[in-house]
């Protein structure tokens, strides 16, 4: 019955769109992946697991007996991170964005959001059943443009703050201000800006000085565990208890994981040096790169460097070049970037020495040649 998915995986193959598992690689060194602060890779000492003192599994959804002392203590801190009032834990960053978007936007309801928003943010869009206008990326002004015209129930303005495939930011205090003159509720990706910027690491929000309405957090890229959260008002979470279907449907997290992750978490509020560190190897690297002719997507900074190479074969031809230096570097492939804007993605982390990136930089700039 399912042949039929092996011609398909061949004409994805034809396309330069085939997408394979990457093994474990300990060989390579790792510029791909979302480790900021260096935390993710780091071995957890036996005195740390002792200290956890946890148990393994919630054992239930959170709402039936799944919940603990140590759940709550990680969403005080987390709430407390982002200067927001109360934040609720979901299993991952996809299912924060599907629960929170889906409980809270509805039919007859606008939902504007930016053309380059993460997978996650466009599928609970969908399944919210709300009118989904798709607007320019980073234009404040097509968001005014949207909601000016009205003709719905409620809007809400989606973006990322740093945007994972551009390495750009959002206009948060223009867009803030946009909502605000519209009454509409703006909801904040910080998967990747959380640990990496803004005072004690909080986030574009905290550093813009806004308050989103809603704000999602992973737990996985710099804070180096796993999970995610929703923090907004204490009204939010009441109300995503009540109707958010991948956290009211879903086991809790693990309990051992909360603990090791509020370790993390106020490491993370600490480490201005590890995000000094990031900041200074990421523009070295990007001084490197443009001086060597190498193209970047517009307007990126800070740690996500995306190499712009157009076609596919030509990312996927980079990407091995990178490999075959000792680099594990993404080739990042339409549907999850536009058509005719392959690249290969670079992610700077704090524990990456001087020596490995200038050699990783002098790799590139002889891929991009070829
Ligand atoms: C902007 C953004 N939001 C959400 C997610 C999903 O987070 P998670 O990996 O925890 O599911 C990601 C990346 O994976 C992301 O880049």
């Amino acid at each position: 019955m399912l042949r039929f998915l092996e011609d398909e995986l061949l004409e994805l193959s034809h396309l330069g769109l085939l997408r394979e598992v990457a093994g474990a690689r300990p060989d390579l060194v790792d510029v791909a992946s979302n480790d900021y602060l260096g935390y993710a890779r780091e071995p957890v000492s036996r005195a740390t697991l002792l200290e956890c003192e946890a148990e393994p599994g919630a054992g239930a959804s959170r709402l039936i007996f799944g919940t603990t002392e140590a759940h709550l203590a990680l969403e005080s801190e987390l709430a407390e991170w982002v200067s927001l009032e109360s934040s609720l834990l979901f299993s991952s960053g996809y299912a924060a964005n599907l629960g929170l978007i889906q409980a809270v936007c509805g039919p007859g309801d606008v939902v504007v959001s930016d053309a380059l928003n993460h997978a996650s943010i466009i599928d609970g869009s969908r399944l919210s059943r709300a009118r989904v206008e798709v607007v320019r990326h980073r234009d404040p002004a097509e968001v005014n443009r949207v909601l000016g015209a009205g003709g719905f129930r409620r809007a809400f303005v989606l973006t990322e703050s740093y945007f994972s495939m551009d390495g750009d930011r959002a206009d948060l205090a223009a867009l803030r201000e946009i909502c605000d003159r519209h009454s509409a509720a703006l909801f904040v990706d910080e998967a990747h800006a959380l640990g990496v910027f803004g005072p004690e690491g909080g986030g574009l929000c905290r550093e813009a000085g806004i308050t989103p309405d809603a704000l999602v957090g992973t737990l996985g890229k710099a804070v180096g565990v796993q999970g995610a959260f929703v923090a907004g008002s204490s009204t939010l979470t009441r109300w995503l208890w009540n109707r958010a279907r991948s956290l009211v449907f879903s086991t809790g997290s693990s309990p051992l994981l909360a603990r090791l992750t509020l370790g993390h978490v106020r490491r993370a509020r600490r480490d201005d040096a590890a995000r000094s560190r990031l900041a200074a190897a990421a523009s070295a690297l990007r001084d490197q790169l443009t001086a060597g002719g190498v193209i970047l997507t517009q307007e990126s900074a800070g740690p996500i460097i995306p190499v712009l190479l157009g076609d596919n074969a030509r990312a996927l031809r980079a990407a091995e070049a990178l490999r075959v230096a000792g680099f594990r570097a993404q080739a990042i492939r339409p549907p999850t970037v536009p058509e005719g804007s392959a690249r290969v993605r670079i992610t700077v982390s704090a524990g990456l020495d001087d020596a490995t990136l200038a050699r990783l930089g002098a790799c590139l700039i002889r891929a991009c040649a070829e």
